[in-house]
């Protein structure tokens, strides 16, 4: 039987260190109990067991997206394993069946405790090479059609087969890396492209965008790169190089004492670390400047054991105006959230 026609499957979970509970609350919210979770790193890592089909949790996961699950990988065998590698290849090539040519990514993690001395990337090296020389497979890095991931902890090995957008993002782990540019202002930029990527956003469509929140500077970086025209404010400096830019209008203030044109911009974006209730007011005093089916990018920060609270209450303050279409905790996201929203 293939493990897609079996009534339970296991998974390894991965949320940002310290969210690991809060993405197995919203696991057992969307399946109900009974589901075995062991972890594998504390409050980050864990593995869950459930008795719902493989495909049929991939497709619920997907389609019902949790705010704080970064990356799942299916479990499809479990090895009780010395630690050598020739026993890893030798049980890895009998645990999963590729066709010949495939383009496939394999993604290696371990734990801390591992101390075998072999390194991930030697790891990923010898999977490679087995595979390739056993299925003819293509091994890539990005835009494969399979992702073999195998998680590695002292004793046990797992491994899973998946198609990339069944992982949740197919980066290894959902750790998305960005190379820092040379002379970038911040790393909150890293926030504002990845927020693009997984909201599947084109910058490049929109004209206007209000920056609340802007200094020193990296969004509004970004945005002008995109090739808007960005309004930012802040009482913080920005950038002394970014204010020679032309698509730039910059006002050094508290957002609240700011007068601007109604429906005026395309976009409003907001990275203020602040309480999260103060930013959702003053937000909604914004929101007149934004055009009807315009887009809002907001960081909440999260209170912390209070973080679906916090989400909820925030998404509560600025309804109806703002109708939530996707919340996700990013990989570059701290102790704080990121929201998609559009004005109705
Ligand atoms: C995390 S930083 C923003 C980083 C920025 N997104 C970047 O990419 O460089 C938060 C900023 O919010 C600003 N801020 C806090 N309260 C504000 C307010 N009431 N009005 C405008 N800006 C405010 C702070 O001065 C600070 O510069």
């Amino acid at each position: 039987m293939s493990v897609d026609e079996l009534q339970s499957s296991a998974f390894i979970g991965t949320a940002n260190r310290g969210y690991g509970q809060q993405a197995q609350e919203e696991i057992l919210r969307l399946f109900g109990s009974p589901i075995k979770f062991t972890h594998l790193v504390p409050n980050e890592i864990f593995l869950f067991q459930l008795p719902v089909s493989k495909s049929e949790v991939i497709l619920k996961l997907t389609t019902q997206e949790p705010m704080f699950l970064r990356h799942i990988q299916p479990v499809d065998a479990e090895f009780d394993w010395d630690g050598e590698l020739a026993s890893l290849q030798s049980w890895a090539i009998r645990s999963v069946q590729l066709d010949a040519q495939s383009k496939v990514a394999v993604q290696v993690r371990k734990t801390e405790e591992l101390t075998t001395g072999i390194s991930q990337g030697e790891y990923k090296q010898a999977l490679d090479h087995i595979l390739t020389e056993t299925y003819a497979t293509v091994p890539v890095a990005k835009g494969s059609e399979f992702i073999v991931s195998l998680y590695l902890v002292p004793g046990i090995a797992y491994i899973g087969v998946s198609k990339p957008e069944h992982n949740l993002s197919d980066w290894s782990g959902g750790a998305i890396r960005y190379r820092k540019e040379e002379g970038q202002l911040s790393r909150a930029k890293f926030k504002l492209l990845e927020a693009e990527q997984v909201f599947g956003l084109d910058l490049t469509q929109y004209k206007t965008a209000l920056d609340v929140g802007a200094a020193p500077g990296g969004w509004t970086s970004l945005l002008l790169e995109r090739g808007i025209k960005v309004t930012a404010i802040d009482p913080a400096k920005l950038d002394k190089d970014l204010l020679k830019n032309k698509n730039l209008t910059f006002h050094q203030k508290n957002a609240a004492d700011v007068k601007l044109q109604d429906a005026s911009f395309e976009l409003i974006v907001c990275d203020m670390s602040w309480s999260p209730r103060q930013m959702g007011k003053l937000i909604k005093g914004l929101l007149p400047a934004l055009i009807t089916g315009g887009t809002a990018i907001i960081t909440v920060k999260l209170m912390h054991k209070k973080a679906f609270q916090t989400v909820r209450e925030l998404v509560g303050d600025l309804s109806p105006d703002l109708t939530v279409q996707k919340a996700k905790q990013l990989f570059h996201n701290r102790e704080e959230l990121t929201l998609f929203f559009i004005k109705a």
